[in-house]
């Protein structure tokens, strides 16, 4: 079965590419997951100015099922990439050299400033890397510096950035937009106003993982104190998804939505696919399950395509959008629906089950 599928342009081998953080967080680990069948990668976000970026230890933190112990949900403060620029560029080289087919999208952060976005763009750009994604969401660290969801939550800086960097790239621009916000379609029009081929969503929702009742301390602490920080894994999903479903009905049908949030398996990427991602991501999946998951991921679309009949990962796309609808018309749908069985109820054929008087009674208007 053939799985591959072109996404404003790009030929992914198939629609499973990891999420930016720790599973592309150099050239080493790319080229595992790549060997490993993933069809793409979005690398670990980069910026001009490695040495700002200090991360701290603790950094994650999980919560678990109060009966299984299975984690379900996971929460991190970690920052984008503290890897010096130069060292990535060479890298995106080198992977682009020794995987020509697979996808890498390079994903970039800057600070409020139109040249500082621009030479950034540049210069990943001229390594070969197939497209970008532009981290308008990480939603905490950075936004000491007024980046990543900084820029995320306000629609008008979302433009504005999207279009400094598409008017020097030659290749396609991604948005990824964050959750903490009331209405996600906002900042994702901004982004295709700005000139963005596709929206990838969820970015991680702002979060407290818990306290420590022994120290009165919340989690994740850092000698004795903490910060909010994003949460993901499959407690995530029901939100990504409706955000992923909201925004694939409201913008054009040439931008491409690439789904993230929660996805552990092929169940959970079907859904998004449903509701309208062309491509899923996968962060916090990898990290827990290795890279290997992405045998899974295929052998379970494969099968879903074959029992449902779908020829490509194309068709897959949106198909459950027309389902949705709004209250009043679910009301009527289900009036309609006991309407019309009030009517086969009144047909011949039901005489033989009712005792002929109370039949007859039921006929009856007085
Ligand atoms: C430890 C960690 C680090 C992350 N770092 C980045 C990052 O550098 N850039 C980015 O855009 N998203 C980053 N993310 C967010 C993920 O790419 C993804 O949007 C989010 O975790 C939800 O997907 P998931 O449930 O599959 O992890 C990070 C997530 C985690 C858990």
């Amino acid at each position: 079965m053939d799985l591959s599928t072109t996404v404003n342009g790009m030929k992914f081998p198939n629609p499973f590419v990891l999420g930016s953080g720790p599973p592309g967080t150099n050239a080493r680990v790319l080229a595992k997951s790549f060997d490993a069948g993933w069809g793409g990668a979005v690398a670990k976000t980069v910026s001009l100015e490695s040495a700002k970026v200090v991360n701290v230890v603790p950094r994650y933190g999980k919560l678990r099922s109060r009966s299984t112990g299975e984690v379900i949900g996971f929460e991190n403060i970690e920052l984008i990439s503290d890897r010096p620029i130069d060292v990535w560029l060479d890298e995106f080289r080198q992977v682009k050299k020794e995987y020509p087919n697979n996808i890498l999208i390079a994903s970039i952060m800057e600070e409020y400033e139109k040249s500082r976005w621009q030479e950034l763009t540049r210069m990943v750009q001229d390594t070969g890397v197939d497209g970008f994604e532009l981290n308008f969401s990480c939603p905490h660290g950075m936004t000491e510096r007024k980046m990543g969801s900084e820029m995320g939550e306000h629609p008008d800086l979302t433009e504005e950035v999207t279009s400094w960097v598409t008017e020097v790239a030659k290749i396609p621009v991604w948005a990824k937009m964050t959750p903490n916000i009331t209405n996600i379609r906002e900042p994702a029009q901004a982004a295709i106003a700005g000139g963005a081929n596709g929206i990838s969503a969820i970015n991680t929702i702002l979060s407290v993982i818990g306290v420590d009742l022994n120290t009165l301390r919340p989690m994740p602490t850092v000698e004795g104190y903490c910060v909010p920080g994003g949460y993901s894994a499959q407690a995530v999903r029901p939100i990504a998804l409706r955000m992923v479903s909201q925004l694939a009905l409201a913008i054009p049908d040439d931008v491409s939505i690439s789904g993230i949030g929660g996805i552990e398996n092929s169940h959970d990427a079907l859904e998004f696919m449903l509701l309208g991602a062309s491509t899923v991501q996968i962060c916090t999946g990898v990290m827990l399950q290795g890279v290997k998951m992405v045998d899974e991921l295929k052998e379970g679309v494969e099968k879903f395509m074959t029992d449902k009949g779908f020829d490509s990962v194309q068709e897959i796309v949106g198909k459950s959008l027309p389902y949705f609808s709004t209250h009043m018309d679910l009301v009527q749908k289900m009036k309609a629906a006991k309407r019309s069985k009030a009517g086969e109820a009144s047909r011949d054929n039901e005489w033989a089950q009712k005792d002929i008087t109370e039949k007859t009674a039921e006929l009856t208007s007085n």
